[in-house]
């Protein structure tokens, strides 16, 4: 079987003023494992992984994914070619239950996703808005229930 090369990278540089945090940075990521990058604080770990998924602009080199040149493209459109990325600290949205967390990520898959994310906010606000309701009239359980199981 032919081993994919998912990613890779070629002599990337990636400078703060004249400190250079990717000093000529090459990878090679195949296949369908786990592979991590190790190294102590500072060593450049968040800096390698901002440049990949476009956070960062890098100074030189070249990034291929599955064979395509992603170098310096944004964000979204990275995250539409099929990489994706969690944080060290992650950022949920508080307000919102796991579902619609998990739909607003799920959002960006689409192919024009601006339209669709405020439709997915007016519909949370109407949502609220009919829990506040459900809850006046005393109706339990409105989320893990369907309508016939109220009967
Ligand atoms: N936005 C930035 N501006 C200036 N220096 C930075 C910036 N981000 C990271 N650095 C520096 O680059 C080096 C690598 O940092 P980082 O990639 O966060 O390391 P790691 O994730 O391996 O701990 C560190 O010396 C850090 O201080
Ligand atoms: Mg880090």
């Amino acid at each position: 079987m032919e081993v994919k090369e998912v990613i890779r990278v070629e002599n990337l540089v990636k400078k703060f003023g004249s400190f250079v945090a990717l000093n000529g940075v090459n990878l090679s990521i195949v296949g369908d494992g786990i592979t991590s990058i190790i190294g102590p604080n500072g060593a450049g770990k968040t800096t390698l992984i901002n440049v990949i998924t476009g956070r960062l602009k890098p100074d030189r080199g070249k990034i291929l994914f599955m064979g395509r040149d992603i170098t310096g493209l944004q964000p979204h459109k990275i995250v539409r070619m099929g990489i994706s990325r969690t944080f060290q600290v992650i950022n949920l949205f508080s307000g919102m239950t796991v579902y619609q967390n998990v739909l607003i990520a799920s959002l960006n898959r689409g192919e024009d996703s601006r339209g669709l994310v405020e439709d997915v906010l007016r519909s949370f606000r109407l949502e609220s808005y009919t829990r506040a309701r459900v809850e006046l009239y005393g109706l339990p359980g409105f989320h893990e229930y369907s309508p016939s199981e109220y009967v």
